[in-house]
C-alpha cells in the first residue's frame, strides 16, 4: 500500500520517473493541464508535486495542499512556484540546475547563429515557393564581440563555444569574481561598459526585481548600432515594448526570443517584425535534458519523502 503520492505535471518525462516508481511507498500520478481552481480540487490528496514551468504553484495552491511536502522543479528556474507559500507551508522546494544546461547553451547558440544569417526567414520563403537569394545578406560571427549577462552554467557554457566559434566575449555579473572570469578568458565589464560594444548580447540571469527589465529604453539607447539580441532565459528580462520600439527604428538588427513575458505567447507584436524571430520556451527541450531533469528530480523526491538529506534544494 502506497504511503506517499505524488502528482506528476506539465509531461515530465515518464522514463525519468523510474526512482520514484521504484519505490513501493511512492505511487505516482500523471496530471493533466489543470487551471488554478482544478488543482486547487486535488492538491490535498498529495504529498509531493512535480512540475516544469506551465503549472503555477501559487499561494491559493499551497492553502489546499494539507499533506505536500515536497515541490520538484523538472528545470532550473523556479519562478513559477510562489517560494515565500512554501516556506510558509514548511515544503521544500528542490530543482534540477544542472540538467538543462547544455540544451539551454546549444539553443543560444542556434538562436545566435540563425539571427546571423536569417535561416528562419529564408527557410519560411522556400517554404512559400519563394527562392530569394538576395533578402538574406548575413553577418558572420567571428570577430564580433558577445555580450554575455549572467555568466552561471548557461552564461559561462555559451562563452566557450562563443570563443570557439572566435568571437570576443564581454560578461557582466556581479556575483561572479575577477578570477573567476578571467580562468575563462573573460574580462567582465560594467552594463555602461558592455551596451556600447556588443554586436550581440545574451541574457542568462535569473528574473529577479534587479533583473526585470534589465534591458529598457536605457539600456537600448547604450547599445551599439546594429546590435542582435538574446533572450534564452527568462521573460521579462528584456522589457518587449523598449524591444520593439529599437527594432521598428532600426537601430536593433534581429533579436530571438526563446520565452516571453506572458508565456503561451503567439500575439506579440514583435512577431510581425522580419528580423524577430521566436521559439515556445524550447530552450531545455531536448530528450537527453528533459530524462536528466526529471531523473535529478525524482531522486531528490524520494530522499525528501524518505527523510533523507536533499542533495539540493
Ligand atoms: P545559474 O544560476 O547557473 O546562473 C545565473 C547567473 O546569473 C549567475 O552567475 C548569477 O550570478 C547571475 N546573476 C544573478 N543576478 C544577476 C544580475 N542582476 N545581473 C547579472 N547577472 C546576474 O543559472 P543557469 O543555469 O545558467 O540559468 C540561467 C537562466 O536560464 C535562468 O533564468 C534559467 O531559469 C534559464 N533557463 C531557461 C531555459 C529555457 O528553457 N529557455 C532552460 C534552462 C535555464
Ligand atoms: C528552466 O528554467 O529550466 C527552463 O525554463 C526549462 C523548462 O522549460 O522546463
Amino acid at each position: 500500500m502506497a504511503m506517499y503520492k505524488v502528482l506528476v505535471m506539465d509531461g515530465v518525462s515518464e522514463k525519468g520517473l523510474e526512482p520514484l516508481r521504484n519505490e513501493s511507498e511512492i505511487e505516482v500520478i500523471i496530471g493533466n493541464k489543470m487551471t488554478e481552481d482544478e488543482l486547487v480540487a486535488v492538491i490535498g490528496e498529495y504529498d509531493a508535486m512535480v512540475v516544469r514551468s506551465a503549472t503555477k504553484v501559487t499561494p491559493r495552491v499551497f492553502d489546499h495542499a494539507s499533506r505536500l511536502k515536497v515541490v520538484g522543479r523538472a528545470g532550473v528556474g523556479v519562478d513559477n512556484i510562489d517560494l515565500n507559500a512554501a516556506t510558509q507551508h514548511g515544503v521544500l522546494v528542490v530543482n534540477a540546475p544542472d540538467g538543462n544546461t547544455i540544451a539551454a547553451t546549444e539553443h543560444t547558440i542556434a538562436m545566435m547563429l540563425a539571427l546571423a544569417r536569417n535561416i528562419p526567414q529564408a527557410v519560411a520563403k522556400m517554404k512559400n515557393g519563394v527562392w530569394d537569394k538576395k533578402a538574406f545578406l548575413g553577418v558572420e560571427l567571428r570577430g564580433k564581440t558577445l555580450g554575455i549577462i549572467g555568466l552561471g552554467r548557461i552564461g559561462s557554457a555559451v562563452a566557450r563555444r562563443a570563443q570557439a566559434l572566435e568571437m570576443d566575449i564581454v560578461a557582466y555579473d556581479p556575483y561572479i569574481t575577477e578570477e573567476k572570469a578571467e580562468s575563462m578568458g573573460i574580462k567582465l565589464a560594467t552594463l555602461e561598459e558592455l551596451f556600447p560594444v556588443a554586436d550581440f548580447i545574451t541574457v542568462h540571469m535569473p528574473k529577479t526585481k534587479e533583473t526585470y527589465h534589465m534591458l529598457d529604453e536605457r539600456a537600448f539607447a547604450m547599445m551599439k548600432e546594429g546590435v542582435r539580441v538574446i533572450n534564452c532565459a527568462r521573460g521579462g528580462i528584456i522589457e518587449e515594448e523598449a524591444l520593439y520600439k529599437y527594432m521598428k527604428e532600426g537601430k536593433v538588427a534581429g533579436a530571438a526570443l526563446d520565452v516571453f513575458e506572458k508565456e503561451p505567447n503567439t500575439d506579440s507584436p514583435l512577431l510581425e517584425l522580419n528580423n524577430f524571430i521566436a521559439t515556445p520556451h524550447l530552450g531545455a527541450s531536448t530528450a537527453e535534458a528533459q530524462l536528466n531533469v526529471a531523473v535529478d528530480v525524482a531522486e531528490e523526491i524520494v530522499e525528501a519523502l524518505q527523510g533523507k538529506v536533499v542533495r539540493n534544494t
